[in-house]
């Protein structure tokens, strides 16, 4: 089971930006969480982070045929990002969609995700616990 992990923008800042709503853990402490549940899981994982929607797409397209299953934080994306809604179903990889905050609590602009609906389903809130849910539910669809 291999599984790719996109991260999209400012979600580098993590730990720095915004401590109470994302947290106070790197966005390198992500990076090592989700690469050590990955391996007690038994999941083949590559985290990337990308700015740009259009980098993101690049990602996307680039792991059709390379992975089994797509983990995807599209940041402020996920709210008006048709283009990677669009990819995300091209690329027909299933794909979970997660945030570390609850969308659905905060302001109202973050409560559509045009994303989402591209996706297997949606996984908010949780922290960073999101992502390892995540490859959780990836580890139980191995073939
Ligand atoms: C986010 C939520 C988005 O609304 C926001 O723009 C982000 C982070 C999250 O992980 O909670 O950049 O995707």
């Amino acid at each position: 089971m291999r599984v790719l992990v996109l991260n999209g923008p400012n979600l580098n800042l993590l730990g720095v930006r915004e401590p109470d709503v994302y947290g106070t853990e790197s966005y390198a402490a992500l990076v090592r969480r989700v690469q050590a549940r990955a391996a007690a899981l038994g999941v083949d994982v590559k985290i990337e982070q990308y700015n740009g929607e259009g980098a993101i797409i690049d990602a996307i397209h680039g792991a059709m045929g390379r992975y089994d299953g797509l983990i995807i934080n599209p940041g402020a994306y996920t709210h008006y990002g048709y283009a990677l809604h669009d990819a995300i179903k091209a690329a027909c990889i299933p794909a979970l969609e997660v945030h570390l905050s609850n969308i659905a609590a905060r302001e109202s602009f973050r409560h559509t995700s045009v994303t989402a609906p591209a996706c297997v389903g949606q996984i908010s809130g949780l922290g960073i616990a999101g992502y390892e849910a995540a490859l959780a539910y990836f580890a139980e669809k191995r073939p």
